[in-house]
């Protein structure tokens, strides 16, 4: 008769037979795996778990400020919130390339890491939210296609550098344990029922170069969108949903005026692990809606469109 009351109470012994007096520190993406971690970890040993947050400036909006407060205001976890927006905006500045942008960030996010990580004196552990699909599919990749599609960023190759050892309390579960987990923890459905969200953050989602501006204009966009899923009650029905910027203006009409502004697409997509994806058939009322909000309250928009692409071919992301 298992339960998840049972399974946090043997983690937590686990994690303490593990670390002892130790020091352990974990990076925080404000997703659910890497969130579940860090309050699973702070249960079991307290404040000799410090989390690091590094606020790379392509977080939605308010998502910096909702994870920091739920860190450290909520739970009273040790957080160092890292303010590295803009060394990772300067370096993407004028980068076109989806795979350099990828790796770029990637780099950055492990070399900012490794310096927070010196600064509070090192520690003997890494923890990650590691799930049991992550496990697999690392396993598959030895073996797989040597065709990178696209260059997953995480922190690996930091615990052998700084010499710390793995803590990965989620290793044996699936994505909807770990939201049942996260419940019995007592955190928020709104944080336990969050869409994954990619690590290059809106890095992706304005596909060519990369700019405050459009980064701006993006997030109102997102915002926007989201708040219709939500208001729609699509949101738990939806795997992913999120906007676009697209690097093409086109012109439009607004009152006697000419406008000339960005297209912005919408896209959601249902799936059950992300390697394949079907796109979400919205009633056009739905979208309609939708596009008028963000023409009208979003400026430097002035057109909308849905991608109905599938995966395959298409993938989630568009970069
Ligand atoms: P694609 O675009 O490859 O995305 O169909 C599949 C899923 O992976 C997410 N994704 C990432 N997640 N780091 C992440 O943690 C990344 O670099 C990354 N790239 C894509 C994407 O949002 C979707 O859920």
């Amino acid at each position: 008769d298992w339960t998840m009351a049972a399974f946090r109470d043997q983690a937590i012994e686990e994690i303490r037979k593990k670390v002892g007096d130790g020091r352990v520190i974990c990076g925080l993406s404000g997703g659910v795996d890497s969130s579940v971690a860090a309050v699973l970890i702070h249960e079991a040993i307290g404040d000799q778990l410090t989390c690091i947050f590094v606020d790379h400036g392509l977080m939605r909006m308010n998502e910096a400020e909702e994870v920091v407060s739920m860190f450290r205001d909520h739970y009273n976890i040790p957080l160092v919130h890292v303010q590295a927006q803009d060394l990772f905006l300067d370096a993407l500045e004028g980068e076109m390339d989806p795979e350099v942008k990828r790796k770029t960030i990637g780099r950055l996010f492990i070399e900012t890491f490794e310096d927070e990580a010196k600064k509070l004196g090192g520690a003997d552990f890494l923890a990650q939210g590691t799930l049991y699909p992550d496990v697999i599919e690392s396993v598959s990749f030895t073996g797989g296609p040597s065709v990178t599609i696209k260059s997953h960023h995480n922190v690996g190759g930091l615990p052998e550098r700084m010499n710390m050892k793995l803590v990965e309390p989620l290793r044996e579960l699936f994505k909807d344990e770990v939201r049942l987990l996260g419940r019995e923890l007592g955190l928020p459905e709104r944080f336990v029922g969050r869409q994954p969200f990619p690590g290059p953050g809106l890095a992706i989602r304005c596909p060519g170069g990369v700019t405050r501006d459009k980064l701006d204009i993006l997030r109102q966009a997102d915002a926007i969108y989201l708040d219709e899923i939500r208001k729609a009650g699509l949101y738990d029905a939806i795997w992913q949903a999120f906007a676009v910027l697209l690097p093409v203006q086109t012109v439009g009409v607004m009152g006697d005026g000419r406008t000339y502004e960005f297209v912005c697409a919408l896209r959601a997509v249902t799936s059950v692990d992300g390697m394949t994806a079907d796109f979400y058939p919205f009633d056009m009322d739905f979208l309609g809606n939708a596009a008028t909000r963000i023409i009208n309250e979003v400026r430097g928009i002035n057109r909308v469109v849905y991608d109905v692409t599938s995966k395959p071919p298409g993938t989630i992301e568009w970069e």
